[in-house]
């Protein structure tokens, strides 16, 4: 696609619908490899995560249940790490079960810290992480990331169930956002 005929907004695709797709292909395997013969459940934090979670799904061969929650971030001051709380939690227990939390992206961690504290508490035989993308370079808290897809640059990007301002979730690929451009 040649740069004009995208979208308001985006200045390049970082990847391709096909790469994404081939590397989702590739983590799921890892994943059906690491839980056969578990208790596996996919936990997904609405919405950007949903667009992975159910391509994650279809790529994994071994029998899954998969549970949804919402979070929503707030600051007490401008400039201040954002607090997340739970504004929708899970329909059902995950005591005793192998748990992997299926996150958009990884990027300072504070969100990631904190569900994966909350998740921690309720009982769960196994709790990790995959995540569709990985932004080391701006991490704060460290998180065991176990699973990933990619690993991006430090450049706001959007597509997959990845938004700017709730647009974009929808790109099949995924590609670096220049709010300037829109
Ligand atoms: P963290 O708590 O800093 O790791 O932030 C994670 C959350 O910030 C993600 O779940 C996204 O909602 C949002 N986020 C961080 N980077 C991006 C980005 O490049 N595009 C879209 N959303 C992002
Ligand atoms: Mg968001």
């Amino acid at each position: 696609m040649s740069d004009t005929a995208l979208p308001p907004g985006i200045e390049r695709i970082l990847y391709t619908e096909e790469q994404v797709e081939t590397k989702i292909r590739e983590v799921g395997a890892a994943i059906s490899e690491k839980y056969r013969g578990r208790d596996l459940k996919l936990i997904s934090v609405l919405k950007g995560s949903v667009f992975f979670l159910t391509a994650l799904a279809r790529a994994i061969e071994i029998p899954i249940k998969i549970d949804f929650l919402a979070i929503s971030s707030f600051s007490t001051q401008p400039n201040a790490p954002g607090l997340v709380r739970i504004a929708k939690d899970l329909d059902e227990s995950i005591q005793d079960q192998d748990v992997l939390l299926v996150e958009d992206i990884v990027d300072t961690g504070f969100t990631t810290r904190y569900l994966l504290q909350t998740l921690a508490g309720r009982g769960p035989n196994s709790l990790g992480i995959c995540t569709l993308l990985d932004r080391t370079s701006r991490r704060l808290v460290q998180v065991p990331v176990e699973f990933r897809c990619f690993e991006i640059p430090d450049r706001f990007v959007v597509g997959f169930g990845l938004d700017y301002k709730q647009l974009y979730r929808n790109l099949g690929y995924i590609a670096v956002m220049d709010p300037h451009r829109l």
